[in-house]
């Protein structure tokens, strides 16, 4: 099993900055933590956050006055029974919903705060989710699968098409291509999955019970994978999962009960 420490000098995500600008921000932060040895800043931030669904007359508590710092570039696995709130804690940091108290902050900014369009391009360009299931289109290729969030974002299909060769090579299924999700196996269509959630290169990666329809092979493969990204792609993962064998392979793992998170 692999265990890493939180790489240093990881870079925050700028991705409204030119390379050039980039550049310069991170050479400059690299320095000033590598002088000092401070831990990477949070990239997210929950205080007091609490969610409820309502079921009928009764009210279900998601999320309970749930406080967690994530540091930028660091690989978290948030443990848990089912229905204890793991997807829940995914789906708020992601921007997917919407928390009844408290706030979650990402590089500093208030989620709560952000107006519709901010909100959608939080979510398109910062935050890629893979799932359990995969959620591929299934008449797609995989290669188009992965060049849709590029598409979506404007960019012309022969460039987001070229672009996701790159990400299936990154991958190890630049042989897959042309092939659609039912013709590979389940790991190869998470590796998709995985290449698709990264080609905007958002600075996290949420990973939602990424391994529950794999077996051990393809599931190490695929943490395996998620241990790499985070090092080489100043990449933040959140992985939640019932499964402590998967846990093992983040930097942290916290675990989670009744909507709570367990000191
Ligand atoms: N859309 C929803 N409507 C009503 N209740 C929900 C909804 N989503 C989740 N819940 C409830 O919230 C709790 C936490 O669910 P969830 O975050 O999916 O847990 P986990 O991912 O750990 O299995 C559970 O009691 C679940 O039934
Ligand atoms: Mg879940």
């Amino acid at each position: 099993m692999m265990k890493k420490g939180v790489c240093p000098d990881r870079k925050p995500a700028t991705a409204t900055l030119s390379r050039e600008e980039r550049f310069m921000v991170h050479s400059s932060i690299s320095q000033r933590t590598s002088q000092r040895q401070q831990p990477a800043a949070p990239l997210i931030v929950l205080r007091g956050v609490t969610k409820t669904y309502r079921q009928g007359s009764e009210e279900v508590k998601a999320l309970q006055n749930v406080d967690l710092d994530i540091a930028d570039g660091e690989f978290l696995a948030v443990t848990g029974k089912s229905g204890c709130g793991k997807s829940t804690l995914l789906h708020v940091i992601g921007g997917l919903e919407s928390v009844a108290a408290g706030h979650i902050l990402f590089q500093g900014q208030d989620l709560s705060r952000f107006r519709e369009e901010q909100l959608t391009r939080y979510r398109r360009d910062q935050v890629g989710i893979v799932f359990q299931s995969f959620n591929l289109m299934p008449l797609l290729t995989l290669g188009e699968n992965v060049a849709l969030p590029q598409i979506l974002r404007g960019t012309p299909s022969q460039e987001a098409l070229r672009l996701a060769e790159t990400w299936l090579d990154r991958v190890n299924l630049g042989h897959r291509r042309d092939h659609k999700p039912h013709q590979v196996s389940g790991g190869e269509m998470q590796r998709a999955a995985v290449a698709r959630a990264l080609i905007n290169q958002p600075a996290l990666l949420l990973a939602d019970e990424p391994t529950g329809n794999l077996d051990s092979t393809h599931a190490h493969q695929v943490l395996q994978l998620f241990a790499e990204l985070q090092r080489q792609e100043r990449l933040t993962v959140i992985m939640v999962t019932h499964a402590l064998e998967a846990a093992q392979y983040a930097d942290r793992i916290v675990s989670m009960q009744d909507g709570r998170l367990l000191p």
